[in-house]
């Protein structure tokens, strides 16, 4: 009798578990198409809202907030908002994009770190800490609705 080839074996074997995949109703991964229920929505906003206001006291200076997070935005007396009066005139919506101050392609993140460091003589914030979600959550707030145009200026 021949022996049946590799090709076929694997063939046997994969086809019939692709087809089991395919047919066997919603995969972890297309989960997120379940719409979100009203009240999900709602605790979202009031995760996000929460985020927008610490980043609020953050951005206007706040001292007790500096000393809850564990972080020292500047060192001159001057508030990202004394500079910025509207956290909108940070542009947001524009980054990432080349940025002349640092000569660099630039997150937001990163120019909230240079204003931090080098303008305000502070100490640099982690990337992924809680000051720098909250500062980001913040500033897109202000920004809600607009366009966004990366790159440009
Ligand atoms: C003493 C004034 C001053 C303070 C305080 C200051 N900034 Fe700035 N900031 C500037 C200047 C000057 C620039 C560069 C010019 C520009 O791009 O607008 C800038 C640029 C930026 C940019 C990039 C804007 C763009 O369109 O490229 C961001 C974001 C930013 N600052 C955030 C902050 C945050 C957040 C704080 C507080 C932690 C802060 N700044 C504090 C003066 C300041």
């Amino acid at each position: 009798m021949k022996r049946p080839s590799i090709r076929r074996i694997v063939l046997g074997v994969s086809l019939p578990a692709l087809l089991l995949v395919v047919t066997s109703g919603p995969q972890p991964a297309f989960a997120h198409k379940a719409k979100h229920t009203p009240a999900q929505l709602r605790a979202f906003e009031q995760v996000f809202i929460e985020q927008v206001k610490v980043g609020d006291l953050l951005f206007h200076g706040d001292e007790a907030t500096q000393k809850r997070l564990g972080v020292t935005l500047s060192n001159t007396g001057m508030a990202c908002a004394m500079c910025h009066p509207y956290a909108s005139d940070t542009h947001p919506y524009t980054f990432p994009k080349f940025q002349e101050q640092v000569n660099k392609f630039s997150t937001l993140r990163d120019m909230i770190n240079w204003c931090i460091e080098k303008v305000s003589e502070g100490e640099r914030i982690e990337e992924d800490s809680s000051a720098m979600k909250a500062l980001e959550a913040y500033i897109y707030w202000s920004t809600r609705g607009s366009t966004l145009e990366p790159g440009t200026h």
